[in-house]
């Protein structure tokens, strides 16, 4: 962890000066040497996404990340960067047993790995009540509406949220009530555009899409979809910028060729 003459990390008074001013930038991270690169070229905000629980552990969905897969991802994300604020994403079942469990598994984000924010899915009248509560002990909170994947079972698959009126009052109404509970920004995952513009325009809170158009105070994606890097098909709403399986592919076949083919290979030398 910092030490106090080291802290120079982004606080959530300088990213919420940013609104209507300059696009947010958050991308996922699971670990150091990711933390570390997207760090050092000036990512504002690294989410430890229980998103892991696909990209990294490859479940199905983000259920089974437990806290203390969150605790030792979000340490390492820390550890790797020095400017970023690191927000560690509530896994399911951490936060809505009660507030007081809550309060403590948010806390342990802080205290043991070293995280500047939590985030947690929904915008029930609990989450509103324990986002009071975590602002007040100090906990900064990234609320998440629209797509909730923690509620994959429950919403019956993954689409766009808000095109009925009914949904769009809402998902409004929501969005308005986290930003008055104290959240300083909010994922809006896969809603409708012309309604993550209103959102935008009518709360305090930074908003920051995904497959919500470009129309957000920001924008998240999860790093591996960015780097072609998934198990199965990326979403729709990203183009993979490079394609690491086919580079990671071609890397580990020269390694077997070499190593397979020579005694002495090309690639691994002695120690020195
Ligand atoms: O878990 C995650 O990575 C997320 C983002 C997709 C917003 O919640």
């Amino acid at each position: 962890m910092s030490t106090y003459s080291e802290i120079k990390r982004l606080t959530t008074k300088q990213l919420l000066k940013m609104k209507g001013v300059e696009r947010v930038t958050m991308l996922t991270a699971y670990d150091a040497v990711t933390a570390h690169c997207l760090d050092e070229i000036g990512i504002e905000m690294l989410l430890v996404g229980d998103s892991m629980g696909n990209v990294v552990y490859g479940f199905e969905n983000t259920l089974p990340v437990t806290m203390d897969m969150m605790l030792a991802h979000t340490a390492a994300v820390v550890r790797g960067s020095k400017r970023a604020l690191v927000i560690a994403d509530l896994p399911f079942m951490t936060y809505q047993a009660s507030i007081e469990e809550a309060l403590r598994n948010a806390g342990r984000c802080l205290q043991e790995a070293g995280a500047q924010a939590v985030k947690l899915e929904g915008a029930s009248e609990y989450n509103c009540i324990l986002i009071k509560r975590l602002v007040e002990v100090g906990i900064p909170v990234v609320g998440h509406i629209g797509l909730t994947p923690q509620a994959v079972h429950q919403m019956g698959g993954y689409y766009t949220h808000g095109k009925t009126e009914t949904t769009r009052a809402r998902i409004l109404e929501e969005a308005k009530k986290l930003s008055e509970a104290g959240c300083f920004a909010i994922v809006l995952e896969c809603i409708e555009p012309s309604l993550a513009q209103e959102i935008t325009k009518t709360i305090k809170a930074l908003t920051i899409g995904i497959g919500s158009s470009d129309v957000s105070d920001g924008e998240v994606l999860v790093i591996n979809d960015l780097l072609g890097l998934t198990l199965g098909k990326s979403p729709s709403f990203v183009k993979p910028l490079v394609d690491l399986k086919t580079t990671i592919k071609a890397v580990g076949r020269e390694y077997i060729e070499s190593t397979k083919g020579k005694k002495e290979t090309t690639l691994v030398d002695t120690c020195n």
